[in-house]
């Protein structure tokens, strides 16, 4: 059994931006699977799938995402293998177009977990990862969203995910052929945030998280709410402790984030046999699936 499935962030997707969506977790769904089917592993599918968003302005991770109440882009996004237990993330981090590979090499090159702004850059230039200017990551959409928002007088994080406003953490959880469960999650986090602030996405337990045993997640939402619920952990343990399907343990992440913090959001996941399932409190979420028993790729907005 191969499974993957990927995510492109649960929202309000307005009606003329869902072709887009749908076309780009269609490629990456397609790039991760192209991995897999030829015998790749499952670091390498959610690696391949999240670059794909990341490289597609639609999505809010690597170039299109927010901008920060400087005019910045920090970015966040984290990868976790649930056989090994290993992790690697990135937090705040500037002038890095693709973070989910910096999280990759920070994962299997190094000792550490979580790097965060000018350090991780530092660990980018040693492992000669590429690194590129703030404006090659900034597209007019947002500048102009960022232009908007500093006329406005208060902006909260949680407000990116009501009403229309774009909220698009993209994520990836694959099994590979070895049974190997990672997942991972790219963002560049909400609109006008504060500098330096840090959402769910690079955070293991919260925006990420696999165990190979029970299953792997990968959370979009309100980044404050879910790192409050400890989202992805608790669905991994509803499964775990209880015997919940993945079903019910994705329903439950998501009224848990509704019922003890008031939040929105979406998850994605693979139980421990590969077996995707999905839930989310938005209007719309976009994903992509596919297992090795499908014939075709589902592909939902
Ligand atoms: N879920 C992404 C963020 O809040 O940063």
């Amino acid at each position: 059994m191969i499974s993957l499935i990927v995510h492109g962030g649960a929202w309000n997707i307005p009606a003329d931006m869902v072709e887009a969506h749908r076309t780009g977790v269609a490629a990456a769904l397609q790039a991760g699977w192209k991995v897999l089917a030829g015998g790749g592993s499952a670091v390498q599918a959610v690696e391949s799938s999240i670059q794909v968003m990341e490289d597609d302005p639609t999505f809010d991770a690597g170039r299109g995402s927010f901008v920060n109440a400087l005019g910045e882009i920090e970015l966040d996004a984290s990868i976790m293998n649930g056989t090994t237990m290993r992790c690697g993330a990135v937090a705040s981090v500037q002038n890095i177009r693709n973070p989910i590979t910096v999280a990759r090499v920070i994962m299997e090159k190094s000792d550490l977990v979580l790097l965060t702004g000018i350090g991780a850059v530092r660990f980018a230039k040693e492992h000669q990862l590429p690194t590129c200017k703030n404006d090659d990551l900034l597209v007019g959409r947002e500048l102009q969203r960022w232009k908007k928002l500093q006329t406005q007088k208060k902006f909260s994080p949680k407000d990116a995910f009501r009403g229309t406003v774009p909220s698009d953490t993209v994520g990836a959880v694959a099994m590979d052929a070895n049974g190997i469960i990672v997942a991972g999650t790219s963002t560049g986090g909400t609109p006008n945030k504060h500098p330096g602030r840090v959402g769910d996405s690079p955070l293991f337990g919260c925006g990420t998280y696999a165990d190979s045993a029970v299953g792997g997640v990968s959370c979009s939402g309100w980044g404050e709410g879910i790192i409050a619920v400890v989202l992805a952990k608790s669905v991994i343990d509803k499964m775990e402790m209880t015997g919940a399907d993945g079903d019910a343990a994705a329903s439950y992440g998501i009224q848990r984030l509704a019922s003890k913090v008031d939040g929105l959001g979406g998850i994605v996941l693979l139980d421990k046999r590969g077996k995707p399932s999905i839930a989310y409190n938005t209007p719309r979420m976009a994903r992509a699936y596919r297992t090795s028993d499908m014939n075709a790729d589902v592909v939902e907005v």
